[in-house]
């Protein structure tokens, strides 16, 4: 039998984490096929997922953006951390900063940010918000791959949650959570693994090649 090659990732996050948790925790049990948490970066130093990190003795980076003159100097400063832990993926978990030309130049194709909404629909800030005021009977969640736009990328997974007439922020919130940290951890697996990769704004899949020149 041969060894799974082991792939470094860093987790970006600005908030409570739980996602990061999930990835946290199948890291712990050989679960991600492995993929290994190396890294957690944060805009907000105080934020809960760096706890997490520190008690699951993962390295962090936490800075805080207003000590620096603009985006390439905080994003240089992210870039020496990726590359001392040498992180192959990163993976956006509630990270609330648009990525710029410095990280999309040095890590372009091999970002994947995770959004709470069926995108195209609800961009941006406040995607279950976005959904409860627009009366919709069905939102969701998607990983995507990042590029220079507001959740613009090329979409690798979606999955649909039903909005209950009842739903309020708290309970819908609850229901895509879920979801979310079952679907985000099957598709690092499948980036991990090499099933699943970007070519040009192409999402490309093992396997698929064949069947799409027939
Ligand atoms: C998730 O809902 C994700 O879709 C969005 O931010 C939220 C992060 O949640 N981008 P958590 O911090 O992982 O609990």
């Amino acid at each position: 039998m041969t060894a799974s090659r082991t792939v470094n990732l860093a987790v970006f996050a600005s908030g409570s984490g739980s996602n990061l948790q999930r990835l946290l925790d199948l890291d712990r049990e050989g679960d991600l096929a492995g993929g290994r948490v190396v890294l957690v970066v944060s805009d907000k130093p105080d934020c809960r997922a760096l706890e997490r990190a520190r008690q699951a003795g993962v390295a962090t980076f936490a800075f805080n953006p207003k000590d620096y003159p603009d985006k390439p100097a905080y994003e240089r400063e992210i870039l020496a951390r990726l590359r001392e832990h040498h992180v192959e993926w990163i993976v956006l978990a509630g990270y609330m900063r648009l990525v710029g030309e410095v990280l999309l130049g040095a890590y372009g194709g091999r970002i994947i940010n995770l959004h709470p909404s069926l995108l195209p629909q609800f961009p941006g800030k406040d995607a279950i918000g976005q959904a409860l005021a627009a009366g919709v009977r069905e939102t969701g969640v998607t990983v995507h791959f990042v590029d220079e736009g507001m959740d613009t990328g090329p979409v690798i997974a979606q999955e649909p949650v039903p909005v209950d007439p009842d739903d309020d922020h708290e309970s819908l919130a609850a229901k895509i959570h879920a979801v979310e940290h079952r679907l985000l951890p099957s598709v690092v697996r499948s980036l991990v693994r090499g099933e699943v990769w970007l070519e040009g704004r192409r999402v490309c899949r093992r396997g698929e090649e064949r069947s799409e020149s027939l």
